[in-house]
């Protein structure tokens, strides 16, 4: 394994250069006005693939944006590693708030990255991350190093809730077949304190519409005598959370799982610093459910935001109207016990029941996704933390994350197989936002510890 790691020292440069030309690619999965981008990127991860030394590379189609695929079999007796990851991004939007152009990749310092960062969309979430792998396999392809099999699945639909992926899988269950499924894209708590992520909330996306009268009126002739969509709207978003800022959605938090008094222990006295925390997003004060911390509120409890709200005139001056319409774009994240389904059914007969006769009410659904928590007494696991000791000469510890990949219950659900979410991020890499960036010293330490588990894991599977 040390000729593999050496080999990632030596070709340091090439592999971000071959980062950059990857991330100069505006593969926004959710806009189809860069669908060509889209197709580009994957055949661009394809070739590095081919390069790399895998066989079988393949850009495959489906009913969306096309999946990646390529493998590596070198015995069949062999336990077999199933690669994840996303080529595509999220939109640049707002660009005006970048420092420097999202689809030209440079490198700046920053207080976190005193060795300097990579500035770009998709640097962090997730081609930075996913990339690690195709070079990590690289120099354990040229070093004659692979302990085990390797197959690459790498999806261009992550960004929109891999709509195509549940045919694609059911499609392909012999093709991916494996033993388990390696993925980085989350985060570690920092380089000085790894931690590994042990959980992923579940997702509920729906969009409500609220009609009034039958055409936009004019706010003289009609203002005090006809509901205005807009103002029930922001009434029914604001009662979705009472005094407590507890979910105020009827049965909501029934198949909630709660953690254990352990876990919840741990997770106090994983390092946090609240204040720092505060500073970083410049707010006065944090927010959440009464009864639990910050960390705990992010993370094992469920959550309910409005990421978006329109309607009526929004255009430059005054216009003077009682709108038609108005919209919102709300999302639930959940954890273990949640359904999906059964929570979409819950808020649409809610908002249905509280809304007032004078409007009407529509919510429908987007997409969603089922939590996951990952087990810790697993091969996987193990190989897991004993790579990331070496690498970090510190011992990773279990955390659960806030975030979603609706697609890795999928992977236990058809697949049968479990992932292990070896990620190398930061909370504050600024993904989905302007000015996300990756570190370098992530970048490199991800590569080397992913060389390392393929070592761990091949060893501990042996015995
Ligand atoms: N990589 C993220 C998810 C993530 C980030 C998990 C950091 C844990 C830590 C992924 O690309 C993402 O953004 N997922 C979406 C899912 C959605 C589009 C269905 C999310 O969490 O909003
Ligand atoms: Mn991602
Ligand atoms: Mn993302």
């Amino acid at each position: 394994m040390q000729k593999a790691i050496q080999f990632l020292d030596t070709h340091n440069e090439r592999f971000l250069e071959e980062l950059f030309q990857l991330l100069r690619i505006k593969s926004v999965s959710t806009d189809d006005k860069y669908k060509d981008e889209v197709i580009k990127a994957a055949q661009e991860v394809r070739n590095r693939l081919e390069e790399a030394g895998a066989d079988h590379c393949e850009v495959m189609p489906t009913a969306g944006h096309p999946v990646v695929y390529a493998d590596k079999i070198i015995d069949e007796k062999l336990p077999t590693v199933v690669v994840y990851g996303h080529y595509d991004v999220q939109p640049a939007d707002p660009v005006e708030l970048w420092d420097t152009d999202p689809f030209d990749p440079q490198i700046r310092k920053t207080d976190i990255h005193p060795d300097g960062a990579i500035f770009a969309r998709g640097s962090a979430d997730d081609k930075g991350q996913m990339f690690m792998h195709v070079k990590a396999f690289e120099a354990m392809m040229k070093t004659n190093s692979l302990p085990c099999n390797v197959k690459f699945m790498i999806e261009g639909e992550e960004e929109v809730g891999s709509p195509s992926l549940p045919v694609f899988l059911t499609e392909n269950k012999e093709k991916l077949a494996g033993d388990v499924i390696l993925i980085s894209d989350t985060g570690l708590l920092s380089l000085e304190q790894p931690s590994i992520t042990t959980g992923l909330r579940g997702m509920s996306y729906v969009e409500v519409t609220v009609t009034g009268p039958n055409r936009d009126l004019h706010s003289g002739l009609y203002g005090g005598s006809v509901a205005n969509p807009i103002n029930i709207l922001s009434q029914l978003i604001a009662d979705l959370h009472d005094d407590d800022n507890h979910i105020n959605i009827p049965g909501f938090y029934d198949d909630v799982e709660e953690v254990s008094p352990d876990e919840r222990q741990a997770i106090a006295k994983s390092p946090f610093d609240e204040d720092q925390y505060k500073k970083e997003l410049g707010i006065e004060a944090v927010w959440g459910e009464k009864g639990y911390s910050t960390q705990e509120r992010s993370s094992i409890r469920p959550s309910l935001d409005c990421n978006g709200i329109w309607g009526g005139y929004t255009q430059p001056g005054a216009k003077t109207i009682i709108p038609s319409k108005a919209h919102a774009k709300i999302s639930m994240r959940l954890v273990p016990g949640q359904d999906p389904y059964a929570i979409t059914e819950l808020i649409g007969n809610h908002l249905r029941n509280v809304a007032p006769d004078y409007v009407k009410i529509e919510v429908n659904y987007l997409h969603g996704g089922i939590p996951y928590v990952c087990p810790i007494d697993t091969p996987e696991y193990k190989a897991a933390a004993n790579a990331m000791k070496v690498s970090f000469q510190k011992e990773p510890i279990p955390l659960r994350s806030g975030g979603s990949i609706p697609i890795v219950a999928l992977f236990e659900q058809t697949l049968k197989m479990k992932s292990v979410l070896l990620g190398f991020g930061l909370n504050s890499d600024a993904i989905h936002s302007p000015n996300e960036h990756f570190g370098l010293r992530n970048f490199k330490i991800g590569q080397e510890t992913i060389c390392r588990f393929y070592e761990h894991y091949a060893g501990l599977k042996k015995q």
